[in-house]
């Protein structure tokens, strides 16, 4: 038997030398028969290897180890507490290190401490400026950032949404349509997109009554224009033919196994003027309020938009910056390193637009890029936003391990895939509690946060509290980092006493 055995393994080796030998498309296996192959191995099972063995706590990208730790632990509910004290380099921190100074008085507990759900609202009412019929205000300064279905699993999109449900906050649909997997009852934000899917006609273009129905029949809180992402701004998509399915191709209202393609640019609008336009009939239409969730790039547009909506008092209700590191389903490596600002860099630029025409206390802003974890959150949150929105953070608590196959399909965690085989190993009944408690246990953090900071609320919590490493090791305030005017990102006084009365006293 083992005479048999060692001749089958010499009889294969010889195949693959024979095989190497001849090919000529890789040199290495040309040059190094066999053993070459190891090379590949290495290659690809490369991010696995790192992330387990070589790469420590805090070294990984885009999350590193402790921060894929406090989701995980925080989604599965188990001891979110890190012993014996930090393992970060106190000196010598890397630039941008958030440092909160909390307050030698901390505020005591509220009503949403003991509440199970931690609820802490918005403290806009979104809307209200222009006059929405249906504005509202968010329930929650956490909420799910837009992914489509197609670039995540429907078992991913259900247990998204039913984590919103149980969370109490909203999810975005991403550009990909309203599936029936999001009908699992979370509120919902609906994304336009440039391919307008599932309120198009046939041809492509989009039809504004398709959008009326969509919003009666769904519990659509808003409506989310997408201008672009971080990951990839300015380039538009192609989902290949091949992937096309019936259930996608239903939910994009496009034709089943041809090749969908969502243009770099909207059809229905191409300037400033004509997506104000665009804005403004949608959302007489739907009376929802309307926003824009855009990167960072060109300065101008966002002067030149913030000067037009002060001058005619139309516009977006609500504008959402997504940071050039932010993710995607897939993406070219170009744009994913190199096109639009990182969310530090970005978002002030455009709340500073704003700020200078006054209209930032009437705008809602919110924020994506890794904002997801408790220092990220309260800072956006201190640079004005008034909600952040998480994608990754939200996939790793349903159980993404940071693979990096989201590009390829071959997900192995079952969340950005279409494969049913690894889709079936996502249970929507578990993942979606686990959603949820990585939620409300981020919003938790929030509220101690802010309490630390001898607050009752987390946007309420001013810019001056926070300090940021530069790349000299020196620490400095963040106001000063980002160039703000005293109370720029602070609410009005009339929107922080309502919104410490609702956490006080209704919940
Ligand atoms: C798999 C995947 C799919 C995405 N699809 C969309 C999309 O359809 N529309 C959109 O505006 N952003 C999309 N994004 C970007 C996220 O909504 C978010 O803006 C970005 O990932 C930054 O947030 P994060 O750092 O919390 O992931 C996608 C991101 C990922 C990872």
């Amino acid at each position: 038997m083992w005479v048999g055995l060692i001749v089958a393994i010499v009889a294969l080796l010889a195949l693959v030398t024979v095989h190497d030998l001849l090919q000529t498309k890789h040199a290495i296996l040309r040059n190094f028969p066999v053993i070459g192959h190891l090379r590949f191995f290495l290659e690809k099972i490369g991010p696995e290897l790192r992330q387990y063995i070589v790469a420590d706590n805090d070294e990984e990208r885009p999350f590193s180890r402790d921060r894929r730790r406090w989701i995980y632990s925080s989604a599965k509910q188990e001891n979110q507490y890190f012993g014996f004290g930090s393992d970060n380099d106190f000196d010598r921190p890397e630039p941008g290190y958030v440092i909160i100074k909390h307050s030698a008085f901390p505020h005591r507990p509220v009503a949403a401490d003991a509440h199970s759900l931690h609820p802490v609202p918005v403290a806009k009412v979104i809307g209200e400026w222009r006059g929405r019929r249906h504005a509202f205000r968010p329930a929650s300064v956490v909420n799910i950032s837009g992914m489509s279905y197609g670039s995540l699993s429907g078992a991913a999109v259900e247990a998204l949404n039913r984590g919103a449900l149980l969370a109490g906050c909203w999810q975005s649909t991403g550009e990909g349509g309203l599936s029936t997997f999001h009908q699992q009852g979370g509120d919902l934000v609906f994304q336009i997109g440039t391919g307008y899917f599932g309120v198009r006609d046939r041809a492509g273009k989009f039809e504004l009554s398709q959008l009326v129905d969509l919003c009666t029949a769904n519990p659509v809180r808003a409506i989310e224009l997408k201008l672009s992402q971080g990951a990839k701004p300015g380039l538009g998509g192609l989902l290949p033919g091949a992937k096309v399915t019936k259930v996608i191709a239903q939910v994009r209202h496009i034709e089943v196994g041809k090749d969908c393609v969502s243009p770099a640019y909207h059809e229905t609008f191409s300037d400033i003027d004509t997506m104000l336009e665009f804005i403004e009939t949608i959302a007489d239409a739907t009376g929802v309020p309307v926003g824009i969730k855009s990167a960072v790039g060109d300065n101008q547009f966002w002067t030149d938009l913030a000067g037009r909506m002060a001058r005619t008092g139309t516009g977006p209700d609500f504008v959402v910056i997504d940071g050039g590191e932010g993710g995607t389903g897939a993406g070219p490596l170009a744009f994913t390193d190199h096109v639009s600002l990182p969310f530090r860099q970005g978002f002030p630029r455009v709340f500073r637009a704003f700020a200078e025409v006054d209209l930032h206390h009437k705008v809602g802003f919110g924020g994506s890029a890794k904002l997801g974890f408790p220092e990220t959150a309260l800072l956006a949150l201190a640079m004005g936003c008034d909600w952040v929105s998480v994608a990754r953070e939200a996939m790793m608590a349903i159980g993404c391990i940071q693979a990096q196959r989201c590009h390829t399909g071959h997900c192995p965690t079952g969340v950005a895939t279409n494969n049913p085989w690894l889709e079936h190993g996502l249970d929507p009944n578990l993942k979606s509690v686990r959603c949820a408690n990585y939620l409300v246990n981020l919003r938790r953090e929030l509220l101690r946060l802010a309490h630390a900071c001898g607050e009752s609320h987390p946007s309420l919590v001013d810019l001056d509290r926070l300090e940021l490493i530069g790349s000299d090791g020196v620490s400095r305030p963040a106001a000063d980092v980002f160039n703000y005017r005293q109370g720029w990102g602070l609410p009005l006084a009339p929107q922080a006493a309502e919104v410490q009365r609702l956490l006080i006293t209704t919940l």
